[in-house]
């Protein structure tokens, strides 16, 4: 008996990296998969679908159950056609773990509008669209039902964004949207019995080959990225129903919960501050904190930041 026997799922991007890990657990635990994946390059250029149909071979000869798409989805209609293909397939839609990315790194001075339009666009919007159409199928199914739908949203952020990794304003900008969304996602979803958690992983793909060091012989891989598919495979399941609009950073055999932007201090006055009476009342707001940008904490790597062009 596997923790997701019966449930379909949708696993975007799943051909590589984090996401094959991902769909190949999610098939392990029962569920019906639907491996998308449109195959391109490392930021985003080309389209090959052979990978996808890979971790599906791969699925079914360990006696699971998968079928390849090869949609954008970023696209208004391939992202539609994503939904509708799992539910015409398996009658169903449970999961949906959208992870589609790319990578365009620059210093902010050097990064130019295609770099930009293109992250913005596989990320956010290729967030936005499947989850747009999977959520209205759930609302749909919950008010026929007249019981909550019980899907399960499982969004891909990253501390490149939350902690603000120099050389990614695109992609972090991208990814800390992406956690934005989840909690309204979450707070919108929940009366139909939908749940969306945001993930960070930290794992070695080809998008992080440079951070990450070859494992040493025999040590346990912390950065495999077959180790972040656990917790989203629980987060997928039916006992994960209560967790909702939360982020965690995920990496070894770490599940770390990860806390909003909070406030941590204020100043106040009657009416409308002037520009002088804020000039000394900074001292009060920061109080005796640094006024340079946050500190990364427990940074365990850090992507190299990008030469500057000239
Ligand atoms: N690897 C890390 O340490 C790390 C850290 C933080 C966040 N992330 C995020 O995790 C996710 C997976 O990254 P990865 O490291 O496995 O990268 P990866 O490049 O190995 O895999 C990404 C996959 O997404 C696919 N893809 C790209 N654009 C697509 C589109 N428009 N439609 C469908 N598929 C598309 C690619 O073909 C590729 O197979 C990404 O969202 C990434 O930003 C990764």
């Amino acid at each position: 008996m596997g923790s997701l026997d019966g449930k379909v799922a949708i696993v975007t991007g799943a051909a590589r990296g984090v996401g094959r890990g991902e769909a190949m657990l999610l098939a392990s635990e029962g569920a019906a998969v639907v491996v998308n994946d449109l195959g391109s390059e490392r930021d985003g250029q080309g389209q090959q679908g052979g990978p996808a149909e890979e971790v599906v071979k791969e699925i079914t000869s360990l006696g699971g159950t998968a079928i390849a798409n090869y949609d954008d989805v970023a696209d208004w209609i391939g992202g539609q056609r994503l939904i509708e293909q799992a539910i015409e397939t398996f009658g169903r839609l449970d999961v949906l773990v959208c992870n589609a990315g790319i990578l365009r790194d620059r210093v902010i001075f050097n990064l130019g509008e295609d770099d930009w339009d293109a992250v913005m666009r596989v990320h956010l919007k290729g967030h936005f669209v499947p989850v747009r159409f999977a959520t209205a199928y759930w609302r749909k199914r919950a008010k026929e039902s007249g019981e909550a739908a019980g899907g399960r949203i499982i969004l891909t952020s990253s501390t490149s964004g939350l902690y603000g990794n120099p050389g990614q304003s695109n992609y972090g900008a991208a990814k800390s949207g992406i956690a934005g969304m989840s909690i309204i996602v979450a707070r919108e979803m929940a009366r139909y019995g939908v749940t969306c958690n945001a993930i960070c992983p930290r794992a070695r793909t080809r998008m992080t080959e440079e951070v990450f060091g070859a494992p040493a012989d025999g040590a346990f891989d912390v950065y495999h990225p077959d180790n972040v598919a656990p917790w989203v495979a629980y987060l997928a399941g039916d006992e994960a129903a209560d967790i909702s609009g939360q982020t965690f950073l995920l990496y070894g055999g770490t599940v770390e919960l990860l806390q909003p932007w909070v406030s941590v201090n204020k100043v106040t006055t009657d009416g409308r501050w002037s520009v002088d009476e804020l000039a000394k009342a900074r001292i009060e707001l920061f109080a005796g904190r640094s006024t340079d940008p946050p500190p990364v904490p427990k940074v365990e790597f850090r992507i190299e930041q990008p030469a500057a062009r000239s």
